[in-house]
């Protein structure tokens, strides 16, 4: 089966390309290479011996796109990972994540919706749940008012593809709601690659141990938890991959509740700034050179996942731990100039 992955050559896009292609999988990648390079494309094929179809397409060019899917129109399955996901420039340039998450999404569902399989995957994020008042956040929490643009793209594009799932009587989607995405493929072949400075805890970390970064800085220690730092759920790369697997299988066997449902993608447990701070060095071997500084405004105090029901109806949890995800991190960034 031809499964199409857009920002295929991205973070998460990458890891599942390898997870489709072990499986049997004939994957087209479409990526504008905005965020991304062609040697992440080396790097799937040294891992899994296979080439995926790989097409550089803008998703913002209309026309491009329909003719894209009139070359494609046997693909059985859409997973669709193309977008920005930087929060802070999202508050900066709020146009281009709109014009890039949103206009790209209507332009795929117009021309899948056309297509004689309908089955899309969308990467969301935990984010659409704000800062939630009960945890562990079940799928049932309320979507919360988003603190950035970024987070509103989701929201939005959740809403888009509910509707088209109510109107466009084949169409069928799942949603999977990410938590904290990190870690690495244990090659070492593909990985988090951040153009800039990192926004994100785990690649800054691994440059400040790499020396490429100073010092890390940690944002806010006053926060009412154990240690007074945030918590997230840091759910490793190569778990996620495998759960946009079976997520696909569930939309491919049609063996869903309903057209569109959304699951949370997460390990259930939640860690600490310092505590992962911690992890690393105790995984790394490395003392890492940080302090404490002020609080980044739009960070919620505590976000894990309530796995119960992507344990259930997907029959997929996270196999690795924090550990291993920073074990691969480090062996990634290590291998990076
Ligand atoms: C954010 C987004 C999430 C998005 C993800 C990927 C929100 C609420 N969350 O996650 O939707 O999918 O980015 O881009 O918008 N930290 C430091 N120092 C640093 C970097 C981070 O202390 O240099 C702390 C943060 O305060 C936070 C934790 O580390 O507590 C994780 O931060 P980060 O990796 O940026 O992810 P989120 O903000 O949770």
């Amino acid at each position: 089966m031809k499964i199409l992955v857009t920002g295929g050559l991205g973070f998460i896009g990458s890891h599942t390309v390898v997870a489709l292609q072990n499986k049997g999988y004939e994957v087209v990648i479409v990526d504008d290479l905005s965020n991304s390079s062609l040697s992440v494309l080396e790097g799937i094929v040294k891992i899994t011996g296979k080439t995926p179809i790989f097409t550089k397409l803008d998703l913002k060019n209309k026309n491009h796109t329909s003719e894209f899917f009139r070359l494609h129109n046997d693909i059985h399955g859409v997973i669709h990972f193309a977008a920005s996901k930087a929060v802070g420039e999202s508050v900066e340039n709020p146009l281009h994540y709109y014009e890039n998450n949103i206009n790209t999404l209507v332009y795929l569902l117009q021309n899948l919706s056309k297509l004689p399989y309908q089955n899309l995957i969308f990467s969301s994020s935990c984010t659409v749940y704000g800062q939630a008042d009960e945890l562990p956040i079940t799928e049932s929490a309320p979507v919360k008012k988003a603190l950035s643009p970024y987070g509103n793209t989701k929201q939005i594009g959740e809403e888009i593809i509910l509707d088209t799932c109510q109107s466009v009587p084949k169409f069928k989607s799942i949603s999977l709601r990410y938590f904290n995405p990190v870690g690495a493929h244990p090659s070492a072949e593909i990985g988090e690659l951040p153009i800039g400075t990192p926004q994100n805890l785990i690649p800054f970390i691994t440059q400040t141990a790499a020396g490429k970064r100073e010092q890390l800085s940690v944002f806010g220690d006053d926060y009412p938890t154990k240690d007074g730092t945030c918590i997230r759920d840091y759910i490793h790369v190569m778990d996620l991959a495998e759960a946009h697997i079976v997520a696909l299988e569930r939309l491919l066997s049609k063996n869903m509740n309903k057209n569109f449902e959304v699951f949370n993608v997460g390990t259930g447990k939640g860690n600490s700034v310092l505590e992962v701070i911690k992890t690393f060095e105790k995984v790394s071997g490395q003392k890492l050179n940080y302090k404490i500084t002020g609080r980044r405004p739009g960070d919620v105090t505590e976000a894990f996942a309530d796995t119960t029901k992507v344990n259930k109806e997907l029959g997929w949890e996270a196999k690795f731990s924090l550990e291993d995800a920073l074990e691969s991190a480090w062996k990634w960034e290590q291998k990076q100039d």
